[in-house]
């Protein structure tokens, strides 16, 4: 057994990835390197979240200064702390555009967060006399992080294989069908149904745009049933799409949203849910009513003043503006990967992400043809990230037109070469 490292990384073959580490040591702009100074052109914004670009020095500083005066307390009952305090209120002025009367429950990444809003709204329910309201609906591809009510909702089977029961008041329907959330809501019982979880634009199950309507088509079901909408942002927010939180460009109005990533810019963890005054009002009204749900860092200081001074940089920087363009660039520089024998289709326009997804047919004989082409990709210097039957892209909103166009001819030749 090697033990050229202890270290145990997420979603990885150990018995491949021990002693074969890319270990990765410094970050400015888009670009990265390795610890042997291979310089790489950060496709993917580490895991679709330093939406600010790598080495901001700005929010370093902030996050030095908040350590040196207050590195971290708790948040339980009454406790509070001003780093706290002002991103929730920022956050919930950028929220009254997609909700009413946002409030702001704090943590410390999307799982966190995606649980937070499972709970809430089951307790929600609970909190008005309609406890029945236990279920809760996901779709197929959805990717909603790897905490217990998460790893449930998500629909990306591979996920859950092997884990044991999952929530058994969770199911999940085809990702892009009307119909089918339709019929689940009879199936269950339209009292039953507390909440449908859905991304705006489904990422780590291969980056899928929604067909026109669709989701005001899911937002109207839920009205319609008394069910929550809870709208998974935790990538679409903070520029991905183009907006703050993503949902904007489809004119949604959730009852809850859940976010993480670019908040910080991943520079520190953090998470949290906007949640609307409906859900929010037992709590907040009814004297005596909690929600006995919070972690040891939910409105962690040095992790807000990350936040804060990253939304400085995101506003300063145009980088929602950003977003959009470069949501036309990479599906401009992109698209001509489609000739490859071997690509089934490129998947783009909408936000800053897509993803190259390879044809079944080729798949079927070579199904490790993902992984190929992040190996053929890295040795031309730029990182991708291997999806289920894609690669996908989501850079630092700060990279360049330059830097996209050259990022796709390093895939074109990637893609001959595996042609080859
Ligand atoms: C849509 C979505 N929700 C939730 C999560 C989970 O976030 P985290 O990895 O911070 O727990 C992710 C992570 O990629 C995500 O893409």
């Amino acid at each position: 057994m090697t033990t050229a490292s202890r270290f145990w990384h997420p979603f990885a073959d150990m018995a491949q990835v021990a002693g074969h580490e890319l270990v990765i040591e410094r970050g400015e702009g888009a670009r990265v390197w390795d610890a042997e100074g291979n310089e790489y052109f950060d496709g993917t914004a580490s895991l679709w979240c330093v939406n600010a670009g790598h080495g901001r020095q700005e929010i370093a500083d902030a996050v030095a200064a908040q350590m040196a005066e207050l590195a971290t307390y708790q948040t339980f009952s009454a406790f509070a702390n001003g780093p706290a305090l002002e991103l929730s209120d920022r956050l919930a002025a950028y929220g009254e555009e997609v909700m009413d009367g946002p409030r702001v429950f704090l943590n410390l990444g999307g799982g966190d967060a995606i649980d937070t809003a499972a709970k809430l709204a089951r307790r929600y329910f609970e909190a008005i006399g309609d406890p029945e309201r236990t279920h809760i609906i996901g779709r197929t591809q959805g990717y909603h992080g790897t905490h217990g009510l998460g790893t449930a909702i998500g629909g990306i089977a591979a996920n859950q294989a092997g884990m044991g029961p999952m929530d058994p008041e969770t199911t999940h329907v085809t990702w892009d069908s009307l119909e089918a959330l339709e019929a689940e809501f009879e199936r269950v019982g339209p009292s039953r149904v507390a909440a449908v979880f859905a991304e705006p634009v489904i990422g780590a199950g291969g980056v899928h745009r929604v067909p026109p309507n669709y989701l005001q088509g899911l937002a109207e079901l839920c009205r319609r049933h008394g069910a929550l909408f809870v709208a998974d942002c935790v990538i679409a927010a903070f520029g991905r799409l183009g907006t703050w939180w993503g949902v904007d460009r489809f004119d949604l109005r959730p009852d809850m949203i859940t976010f993480a990533k670019g908040v910080t810019s991943g520079y520190l963890p953090l998470g949290g849910v906007l949640v609307s005054e409906r859900v929010a009002e037992p709590f907040w009204e009814g004297a005596g009513v909690w929600f006995r749900h919070g972690q040891t860092y939910s409105g962690h200081p040095t992790c807000c003043a990350a936040a804060l001074a990253n939304l400085d940089v995101i506003e300063r920087d145009g980088l929602l503006d950003r977003g959009r363009e470069m949501e036309v660039e990479l599906a401009e520089a992109l698209a001509p990967l489609a000739s490859h024998e071997l690509v089934g289709e490129v998947r783009s326009g909408i936000g800053a992400l897509a993803a190259v997804a390879f044809a079944p047919e080729a798949l079927a004989s070579r199904p490790g043809l993902p992984i190929e082409l992040f190996g053929q990709a890295r040795e031309r210097g730029v990182l991708v990230r291997p999806l289920g039957d894609a690669v996908a892209l989501s850079p630092p909103l700060v990279a360049t037109r330059e830097q996209i166009d050259t990022a796709a001819e390093a895939l074109d030749a990637s893609l001959s070469a595996l042609d080859a």
